[in-house]
């Protein structure tokens, strides 16, 4: 990893682990118990703030692993944006063998782009608004610089009706930055399932508060681990700290104040009785030991409102009213 990584290098990394994901089966993974409690942590968020009716917009969907989750909260409409092609297709795929009971549009496309809209990424024949706005570990990635997170959030503004939410994960940065003051001239942390690696140990304000780069390793879901003949080197993938009482500043100017922000362990104390069931369900036979637990703890989840009085859609809506919504559209990938 080098001080400034180029955009278009930063892209290409990530890019190229998520083209190429090697997908360790959840069943052979040793952080299984890490990922299904971050399912949880989704569809807690989910159940909280998506309703009967809603419209979705889900930036940086992945390969659509949220999508059996809006099953349940039985939304009428979903768009998943996600930068990779590969994982629309993926999504597309997931779509096709589900019966979720609503529509959806899936589209390759990059939700912080500063020359398009997101008009003019999501195309709709029809202008919608959308109830709840959805962005699952991925703002990491987009704070590459002020501009991006603008244009970011500008888009979420744009398309987010007056009253609704946005709901997201992300890595806390006051967890990261308190254990890289603990790990001394390394400015590298981690346990036996992942590791952080920084090349400075102090943030001056006067750099800024975006772009400010580590790289990031987690057994079978972000970066590698490469045999050389010297010895196991682990290639990190670039990520950006999100310093969110900074992007909770900027957001305010598009509308939207900062209504619930905590860490994953703290999330977990207030909500494990109210979703104990699905936390069962969803974690079945395994439970997390301590390193997946402080692998948790490495996450926050966030909620912004919008300003304005929402209006709850009726029950039975639907969001393309006399409009005829095309299926998962294939024209957006090459
Ligand atoms: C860690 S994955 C999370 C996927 C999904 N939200 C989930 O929770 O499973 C991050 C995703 O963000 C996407 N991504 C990163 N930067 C993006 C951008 N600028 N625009 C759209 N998608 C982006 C990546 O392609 C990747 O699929």
């Amino acid at each position: 990893m080098t001080d400034h990584i180029p955009a278009s290098a930063l892209e290409r990394a990530h890019h190229e682990y998520y083209e190429h994901a090697r997908g360790i089966d959840d069943a052979t993974s040793r952080v299984r118990a890490l990922r299904r409690f971050n399912n949880w942590v989704k569809s807690v968020l989910i159940s909280e703030y998506a309703m009967q009716g809603f419209t979705v917009l889900d930036l940086c969907c992945g390969k659509g692993g949220d999508l059996p989750k809006y099953k349940f909260a039985r939304i009428a409409f979903y768009v998943g944006v996600d930068l990779s092609k590969k994982c629309i297709q993926e999504a597309k795929e997931r779509y096709s063998q589900l019966n979720l009971g609503f529509e959806a549009l899936l589209i390759a496309g990059d939700v912080a782009d500063t020359e398009i809209t997101i008009d003019s990424i999501v195309r709709n024949d029809f202008d919608i608004e959308y109830d709840l706005v959805s962005c699952q570990f991925a703002l990491n990635y987009i704070l590459e610089s002020e501009m991006r997170l603008r244009r970011f959030l500008n888009n979420v503004s744009e398309k987010l009706k007056p009253g609704g939410v946005v709901i997201g994960t992300v890595p806390d940065c006051n967890v990261l930055v308190k254990k890289l003051r603990t790990c001394g001239q390394s400015m590298t942390f981690g346990n036996k399932y992942y590791s952080v690696r920084f090349n400075k140990t102090s943030f001056p304000r006067s750099e800024g508060a975006f772009g400010l780069k580590y790289g990031f390793y987690l057994e079978g879901s972000v970066g590698n681990i490469i045999q050389r003949q010297e010895g196991v080197e682990i290639e990190y993938v670039p990520e950006n700290l999100v310093i969110m009482e900074q992007v909770e500043i900027i957001a305010r100017e598009y509308d939207l104040e900062l209504i619930y922000k905590k860490n994953f362990h703290d999330l977990y104390l207030d909500f494990k009785n109210k979703y104990e069931k699905l936390l069962k369900i969803r974690m079945n036979d395994c439970s997390m030991d301590e390193d997946q637990w402080d692998i948790a703890y490495l996450y926050s989840a966030f909620v912004f409102r919008k300003r304005g009085e929402f209006k709850r859609p009726p029950r039975n809506s639907h969001a393309g009213n006399n409009v005829n919504i095309r299926y998962m559209r294939d024209d957006e990938i090459d």
